[in-house]
């Protein structure tokens, strides 16, 4: 794992944005993994500007989000298939040939076998993500196991009330959702990864300090990634002393 301390969360967003933007200049037609959640949302910013300059050039690009809430539908101002719209896929014209994001309104299993038939066939060649709370990644919460592929989870009371701010009460915050397995975000080639924020901090130090990989807090298993840079502000790095085997730089 790579870690890069920077100056604020805007620098952060900013030199994450850049990464995703470098995989699409490689890979036209690149797989872009997507995260939902306040975290990304500068990180869109700052590729939407790049796009509606024409230094980006999205007209190949598909991409495929980590999770979606199983009972909202795609029109819905909380579902992930709306907040995507809104923050990335309309300006920059992806049209939803090019988009996969479960569908929270279809049967659960048959969104199970088509994630999982995209998944399994194409690999994500950058994996943008953020970490909750208590740890999870893509909607993985703590477990007594890691999953591999996409699945159905319940959410933890702790999630959903994290997730609460969003909506108008705690009771409308759906209590299950389809998520990528913790094993297919380990199967990205690249990960690009941010957190900020005080509540953060105690998932960000299991995740990046000398302990164990473990399943009650699922980003842990990121120590094990090839090839994970994560950008913390120095405010939040100050605070945590990272095992040997991080390699730290200063943006
Ligand atoms: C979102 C997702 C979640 C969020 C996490 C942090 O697609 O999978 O794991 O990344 O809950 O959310 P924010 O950024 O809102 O703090």
């Amino acid at each position: 794992m790579k870690l890069i301390v920077t100056e604020s969360y805007e620098q952060s967003a900013y030199l994450a944005a850049r990464m995703m933007l470098d995989v699409v200049r490689e890979k036209p037609d690149a797989l872009l993994g997507l995260a939902t959640g306040t975290t990304p949302v500068p990180v869109y910013r700052y590729m939407v500007e790049e796009v509606r300059q024409e230094k980006a050039d999205f007209g190949k690009v598909r991409t495929i989000n980590l999770d979606e809430y199983i009972g909202l539908d795609g029109e819905d101002p909380n579902s992930y298939l709306y907040f995507m719209r809104k923050h990335l896929l309309d300006a920059c014209r992806i049209p939803t040939g090019r988009v996969m994001i479960p569908n929270g309104m279809a049967d659960t299993q048959a969104e199970l076998d088509r994630m999982n038939a995209f998944a399994d066939a194409n690999p994500i060649d950058v994996q943008l993500l953020s970490v909750g709370v208590n740890g999870h990644i893509g909607f993985n919460e703590p477990s007594d196991v890691f999953y591999d592929r996409y699945h159905a989870v319940k959410l933890t009371q702790k999630t959903r009330e994290s997730n609460s701010r969003l909506f108008s009460s705690i009771e409308e915050v759906p209590t299950e959702a389809i998520t990528m397995g913790t094993g297919g975000i380990m199967r990205a080639r690249k990960i690009v990864f941010l957190a900020a924020g005080e509540e953060k901090l105690d998932a960000m130090k299991k995740i990046l300090e000398d302990g164990e990989v473990t399943p009650k807090c699922q980003g842990t298993i990121l120590k094990f990634h090839q090839d994970c840079t994560l950008f913390l502000d120095k405010a939040m790095a100050g605070q945590i002393r990272p095992a040997a085997y991080v390699e730290v730089r200063r943006a």
